[in-house]
């Protein structure tokens, strides 16, 4: 029997498997991001970078909950300056394995955004993907500019003009109608999507003090317990659009991986399940794709992708 092969192409680049890391996850700096691409991711996010340095929030930031975490990690963030060299070094440090980079970016207003895309892009990422779920200063209540399909794609039209890299918007699940932002952001321009960011926020309290556990007091909840509502959003996006589609959320092994591309994705993104398993998760999940593929005669990537949309 033929081993079946894992790689994908993602905008026109070869994936030597369809996993990725998630931003914010270990994408802090060039040798984590080495580190993660060594242990089989088939690309790599560095975490998001927005214009000027950043604290975050206090302490405690990150909580495993029990079926996933919730984390208010307030975007801590070094600037773009120094993110470019950042990524810059982890790009020279990625080639030679033949990992792409994905540069993760926010901004406060929308001409922000283009001003962090074009000092990123002069690290040469292999992409940059627009992280449009944090809070949008620019419009009233402190919304993203996820929730507003307007929103989402004047931010994706200024990234567009900006750089001529591939552009991936990666979309917030809480939205009433992720399809409609997923179209808005295709018709200005975006040349592929990631969904979902985190789900929420959500609260955890302690018991035993009656206070919220996170110093934020709310944050967003990711891991298994939104990988139904990540697969229906992934679902939802690669029927609106002809774009491909990063599905994300709760993946955390091989046959979660094989249900995204179901749903419709082209490559898989892995967070969570990196605090769960490690970055070994990498390898061990294109492991248990390799095996489930086997058992199921697929002999390519591309023969799962989509099966739940047919009739
Ligand atoms: C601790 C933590 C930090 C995150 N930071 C970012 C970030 O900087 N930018 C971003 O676009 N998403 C960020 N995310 C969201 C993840 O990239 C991912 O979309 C989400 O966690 C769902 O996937 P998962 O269930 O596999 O973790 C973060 C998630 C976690 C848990």
């Amino acid at each position: 029997m033929t081993t079946p092969d894992l790689s994908v192409s993602l905008c026109g680049i070869f994936l030597r498997n369809p996993l990725v890391l998630a931003s914010g996850i270990l994408g802090t700096s060039a040798e984590l991001l080495e580190r993660v691409a060594r242990c089989g991711a088939g690309a790599v996010t560095s975490k998001s970078c927005g214009p000027t340095p950043r604290a975050g929030h206090p302490n405690p930031t990150v909580l495993a909950w029990g079926h996933g975490l919730i984390n208010a990690v307030g975007l801590s963030n070094p600037g773009a300056d120094e993110e470019a060299r950042i990524l810059r070094d982890a790009k020279a440090r990625l080639a030679p394995l033949g990992v792409p980079l994905i540069a993760s970016i926010f901004a406060e207003t929308v001409q922000g955004f283009g001003e962090v895309a074009r000092k990123v892009a002069e690290a040469a990422p292999d992409f940059i993907e627009v992280n449009i779920s944090c809070p949008n200063v620019e419009a009233e209540f402190g919304r993203p500019f996820a929730a507003d399909a307007r929103d989402a794609a004047a931010v994706t039209a200024v990234v567009r003009r900006a750089v001529s890299l591939p552009v991936i918007v990666k979309l917030s699940p809480n939205v009433p109608d992720i399809a409609a932002i997923a179209r808005a952001v295709e018709s200005e321009g975006a040349d592929a999507i990631s969904a979902i960011n985190t789900l929420g926020p959500g609260m955890v309290i302690d018991t035993d003090s009656g206070k919220p556990i996170l110093a934020n007091r709310t944050g967003g909840v990711s891991g298994p317990a939104i990988r139904p509502i990540a697969v229906r959003c992934v679902y939802d996006v690669s029927r609106a659009v002809r774009v491909p589609v990063i599905g994300i959320g709760g993946v955390a092994c091989g046959r979660d991986a094989a249900e995204m591309i179901m749903a419709g994705a082209t490559a898989v993104g892995i967070g969570t399940a990196v605090y769960d398993r490690g970055p070994e998760v990498f390898a061990a999940i294109a492991e248990e794709l390799l095996a489930f593929m086997a058992t199921h005669g697929y002999t390519a990537v591309s023969q799962m992708r989509g099966l739940a949309h047919d009739d």
